[in-house]
């Protein structure tokens, strides 16, 4: 069922070119923000007005006040697997489906996180920052010191599709015992991966490394505080490549200045972006990167493909692949 060719579609900001390729190859009207910056609330909502469809990112407000202007939306196609910028429920009410792109930025973040993981034990980035400052003079035989991986126990909080990945390449590469708290059980990892369900607490006492994978949500937000890190081993790394709000960074900060644990390693930051004089970036134990977890060739493309793919087959065949509030799909509005 083919409902029209000609529907207007508004990519907010400039994607990996396939996005534009497939939707303009499957008939549509497409027109894309040529900044790489975000719009502004106006613009988003100025220029969505003239669209059936958007492609947004994380950093589009799609917020009530938006939906209620922007009520006329076929459908809202996010590329990302997170979801925090969109008011879910008044997107539901509105009968306005919502897709993401899971699974394809699974194996970039968790390689991220890795990365970090290792980045931190081993204080990668201050030592190169020494090496610019003229600071590498000659062998130190007690300094430079890090900590090794090897056999350590890893706690993953949201252990879902990403968390999963970085379990498997932590107990694949250093055979670490894995730990994870989570809404509800996963059962392929504790078969697979050997990985133990714990609560909270337990996580955070037991584990040489937490490794953040959660969604935002009331439930996550600043879960890590100082009750949180007051309870990890003195040793332990902190690496959250998920989202900033998922850690109290006043706390993380204070921790980290005191020495708390061993280190932290962050792909996000609260707020984001991370202001240049934020304390944690000249901090020796803490890696800070800009949000780059998804930014892989293959995993950009791949969103980008997805992303649109919701599009298409939402108007072609009116079910959406990789939808959020699959409650509206049954009572969409055309
Ligand atoms: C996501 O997809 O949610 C990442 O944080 C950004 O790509």
């Amino acid at each position: 069922m083919k409902i029209t060719n000609k529907k207007k579609i508004l990519l907010t900001r400039i994607f990996p070119g396939i996005a534009r390729e497939l939707l303009e190859n499957a008939g549509y009207f497409v027109s894309s923000s040529m900044q790489d910056a975000p719009l502004t609330k106006l613009e988003l909502i100025r220029m969505s007005k003239s669209h059936d469809a958007i492609m947004c990112t994380l950093s589009d407000r799609i917020d009530s006040e938006f939906l209620t202007e922007c009520a006329h939306l076929d459908i809202i196609s996010q590329f990302a697997v997170g979801f925090d910028n969109i008011d879910l429920i008044k997107a539901t009410e509105l009968n306005i489906p919502v897709g993401y792109t899971p699974d394809v930025l699974s194996d970039a973040t968790a390689d991220l996180a890795f990365g970090l993981m290792i980045a931190v034990s081993r204080n990668m980035i201050y030592n190169y920052k020494r090496i610019l400052n003229g600071e590498w003079k000659y062998f130190r035989p007690n300094s430079d010191l890090g900590i090794e991986l090897k056999n350590k126990t890893l706690g993953i909080y949201g252990l879902g599709r990403i968390g999963f990945e970085m379990a498997k390449r932590c107990k694949g590469a250093f055979d670490m015992k894995i730990l994870y708290n989570n809404r509800s059980r996963n059962q392929k990892a504790e078969d697979q991966l050997d990985a133990r369900f714990v609560d909270f607490s337990t996580l955070l006492a037991e584990s040489d490394i937490i490794s953040v994978h959660a969604a935002l949500n009331p439930e996550t937000k600043s879960k890590f505080n100082k009750t949180a890190f007051d309870k990890m081993k003195p040793t332990a790394l902190f690496i959250n490549t998920a989202r900033g709000g998922i850690h109290d960074e006043y706390d993380l900060i204070k921790a980290m200045e005191m020495n708390q644990f061993w280190g932290a390693g962050l792909d996000v930051t609260n707020p984001e972006p991370c202001k240049p004089d934020n304390p944690l970036l000249s901090m020796p134990n803490v890696v800070v990167l800009p949000h780059i977890g998804s930014a892989t060739v293959e995993a950009r493309s791949a969103m980008a493909k997805l992303a649109a793919e919701n599009i298409i087959e939402f108007y072609e065949k009116g079910t959406v692949p990789n939808i959020i509030n699959y409650e509206v799909i049954s009572s969409i509005k055309r």
